[in-house]
Formats: C-alpha cells, sequence, structure tokens
C-alpha cells in the first residue's frame, strides 16, 4: 500500500485529449495517434470515454500485467453482445477456455489439414473472380468470402455458410461497438446471437457422431459448460473473420501502391510473410481493446485510478518512433522489431498462425499467380476506413493487359 502510494505521488495525471472526436478517429486515427504519442503516452479522452494507451511501452507493460490489467471489464459491451467468452476473463479462468481450443488452430492441424483446404477455397473465388473480370473489387469479392470459408471450415459450421458467417460477424462485431445504446443495432446483434447458438445446437451432436478436426469438434467431445462454448465460438467468429480480410486487403493495397516492393515480392516469393508482418504493423486489423485497472496505479509516470478504463490502442503503439524507424511508411525492408497487432501475454492472439498460413502462405502467393498484371483501379480510388477495427472498405483492381 506504502509502495503504491509513493508511486502515485510522483506521477502526473493524463492529459486530457478534447480534441480527439470518433468520427476523425474512424477516417483516419494515425495523424490523431502521432499527436497523441508526442504529448504522452496516456491520454483521457472524453469523447471515447476511456483513457487511451498509444505508447508501445505502455502497451506491452499492460498485455503482460493481467493482475492490474484485467480484461474483464465491468459493463462490457462485448459479453452483452456475444456471452463471457475467453477474451473477457482473466487466468485461471480464461486459461480453462483458451486450453479448450487444443491444436485447432496449431501449425501441426494447419501443415496436416488447413492448408489443403485454404488452398481450395482461394482457387474457389480466384475463378469466380477471372469469370468475372478483368476488374473488381477485390474486399468484397475475394478477402471477404475467402476468410469466411476459411473460418466456417475451421470451426466445423457446416450448417451455415459463408455468407451467414459474414452477417453474423458484423453483426456481433456492431454489438460490441454498440455505444450509443441502438436499439436496431442489438435486434440484429440479438438475431446473430440466437441464429449461432441454434447452429451450435444442431452440429454439435452430428459432430459427435462423426469427429474431424474442427474446432466445434474439439468441443463436442469436452466437458466444458456450454455457456463457454457458445460464447467463445460468438468471439472467433467475431475475431477471426474480420481481420484476415482486412489485412489481406491492406497487404494488396500496400503493395499495389508501392511497385518497386511489389517488384521485390514478385521476384521473391519467400517475402510474403514480411508482407504479412509488415501489413499488421503498419494498420493493426484490431486497432485497440480494452482493460481495466483492478487498483490504482502507475504507467509510464500515468496515474490511473483503480476500475479505470483503458484501451489499449495498439494501432498506435505499432507506429511508436521508439521502436520502430520512419513507422509511419509501409516498408517490408524494415529492420524486424516485434509488433503488437497480435496482443501480447495470455491473451495472444489464438488464430495467428492461422491467419498468416491463410493470408501469407495461400492468398497472397496465390492472388498475384493467378491474376498477372494487377493493379489498381486508377478511376477508382481504393477506400479504408476504422480505428478499433481497420481495414480496406473497398478495393477495386484491375489485370491482364
Ligand atoms: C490478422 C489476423 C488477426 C489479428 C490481427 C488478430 C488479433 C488479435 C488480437 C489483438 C487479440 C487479443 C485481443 C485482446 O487481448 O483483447 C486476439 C485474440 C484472439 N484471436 Fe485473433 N487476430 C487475427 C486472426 C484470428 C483468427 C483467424 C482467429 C481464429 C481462427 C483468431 C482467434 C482469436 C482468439 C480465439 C483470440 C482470444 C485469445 C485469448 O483470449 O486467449 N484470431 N486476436
Amino acid at each position: 500500500m506504502t509502495v503504491i502510494s509513493d508511486k502515485l505521488r510522483g506521477a502526473d495525471a493524463a492529459p486530457t485529449a478534447d480534441w480527439v472526436t470518433i468520427s476523425d478517429l474512424h477516417q483516419d486515427p494515425f495523424p490523431i495517434y502521432r499527436r497523441m504519442r508526442e504529448e504522452s503516452p496516456i491520454h483521457w479522452v472524453p469523447e471515447v470515454n476511456r483513457y487511451m494507451v498509444t505508447g508501445y511501452h505502455a502497451c506491452h507493460i499492460i498485455e503482460n500485467d493481467q493482475a492490474t490489467f484485467s480484461a474483464d471489464e465491468t459493463d462490457s459491451l462485448m459479453k452483452r453482445a456475444m456471452g463471457h467468452s475467453m477474451l473477457r476473463k482473466d487466468d485461471p479462468e480464461h486459461d480453462v477456455d483458451r486450453r479448450s481450443y487444443g491444436g485447432v488452430l496449431r501449425p501441426r492441424a494447419i501443415k496436416d489439414t488447413w492448408n489443403a483446404i485454404f488452398l481450395q477455397n482461394s482457387e474457389k473465388y480466384l475463378s469466380q473472380l477471372k469469370a468475372a473480370g478483368p476488374g473488381a473489387d477485390l474486399v468484397w469479392e475475394y478477402c471477404a468470402p475467402y476468410a469466411a470459408e476459411n473460418l466456417r471450415q475451421v470451426m466445423g459450421f457446416y450448417n451455415a455458410t459463408q455468407e451467414d458467417m459474414q452477417r453474423w460477424s458484423q453483426t456481433m462485431m456492431d454489438g460490441t461497438g454498440n455505444y450509443a445504446n441502438d436499439s436496431d443495432v442489438w435486434a440484429r446483434s440479438d438475431q446473430s446471437f440466437d441464429e449461432v447458438d441454434d447452429a451450435i445446437d444442431e452440429i454439435l451432436p452430428y459432430l459427435r457422431k462423426h469427429p474431424d478436426s474442427s474446432l466445434l469438434s474439439k468441443m463436442a467431445e469436452l466437458p466444458i459448460p456450454m455457456d463457454a462454448i457458445r460464447a467463445n465460438m460468438k468471439m472467433t467468429i467475431g475475431g477471426g473473420l474480420n481481420e484476415p480480410r482486412d489485412v489481406l486487403g491492406v497487404a494488396v493495397w500496400a503493395l499495389l501502391s508501392r511497385l518497386d516492393q511489389l517488384a521485390q515480392v514478385l521476384a521473391d516469393p519467400s517475402s510474403y510473410s514480411m508482407v504479412f508482418d509488415e501489413a499488421v504493423r503498419w494498420v493493426a486489423p484490431i486497432g485497440m481493446y480494452p482493460r481495466e485497472t483492478t487498483c490504482a496505479t502507475v504507467l509510464e509516470g500515468i496515474s490511473l485510478p483503480k476500475g479505470a478504463r483503458l484501451g489499449v490502442a495498439v494501432g498506435a503503439a505499432n507506429r511508436d518512433p521508439a521502436v520502430f524507424d520512419d513507422p509511419e511508411d509501409y516498408d517490408i525492408n524494415r529492420t524486424k522489431q516485434p509488433h503488437l497487432a497480435f496482443g501480447g501475454g495470455n491473451h495472444f492472439c489464438a488464430g495467428a498462425w492461422v491467419a498468416r498460413a491463410a493470408v501469407a502462405g495461400i492468398a497472397l502467393p496465390q492472388l498475384f499467380e493467378a491474376l498477372p498484371g494487377l493493379r489498381l483501379d486508377e478511376n477508382n480510388p481504393a477506400t479504408a476506413a476504422g480505428w478499433v477495427f481497420r481495414g480496406m472498405t473497398s478495393l477495386p483492381v484491375r489485370w491482364g493487359a
């Protein structure tokens, strides 16, 4: 107790960033993050109703200290939208749920099972593109259905379509971000909540009889409470679809806008892994996630009260010049430093291997091979948006002569 109060005595209060608006963040958060980081690693942001943590080191400390920075946020909208998943639990409860995923998302299963499925899915959507081409909006005609179909099969939702997966993911994510308490948003989110429960109830008995490598099959064999299964499946639908879609879109856009780096990659396909890492660093698909202090504390010289709601802005931390040279540039040749796009500590993304395999291992090389002459459509500029989740909202491209 004495130690904490001594620490608190020397600490500063977080500066208030009353100039930050959600609509500016949504449009382009990066100039805002730059100004915030230059001022302080932590701000109180009235419009967001949180302390936003934008400094790399401060985010890193939070990720590795769950005793002080709990993931189990009071009045969590995610819990309201999806139930109490592992993402909003601390250990030891979190650990029980996390272990229930076993090896389903790990490298061995990717090698033995998922790579072949991802390849098949990529070929399917690419051949549809080629038949309809020579132009498309790559986000909605390739990245989104590819990511959704991969996740559908990895999870074992054989009684749903990839379109269902996209709708469930989007509506429940909208619920998770429904700070305005909009009743229409809740109605759509609640409908998906019920549909996912029905789909789980229907498929589990089938998978008990016909076990396979999927996540739901793994769930079917475990004695873990149904509430936990339901919440974890919903969180994984929300967290495992948009992110691969968004990193794929951003990576393609970055390369097509930097022809020297594109030429380098086409000459050396082993660099797709760097393309992937640099894309998640540059535009973190999950730009911010919540934590809550369990006691009064001091973080990087800033005092925080007990119960402080934090936004861990890894999208900002990934561009901290204290760690990354020329952080605003997309550069596949940069000296590698660990980024925070997959989180860290006990909540480090469970799907990071799957995302890397699907995007860097299959989608990117397949795409550039199948569509020679791939380029941005000069008449229709690409668009990006978002800050809590960020990605391309359109990516018009053309290919061929
Ligand atoms: C580029 C793609 C992806 C990115 C950038 C990403 C990012 C993240 C981040 C930042 C977290 C931690 C959030 C927090 O601590 O609050 C997380 C957790 C998680 N992710 Fe991902 N993710 C990606 C793809 C996937 C995929 C494809 C899946 C599933 C197939 C997945 C499943 C999960 C799960 C289950 C957790 C919860 C882990 C835990 O609480 O222990 N993610 N992800």
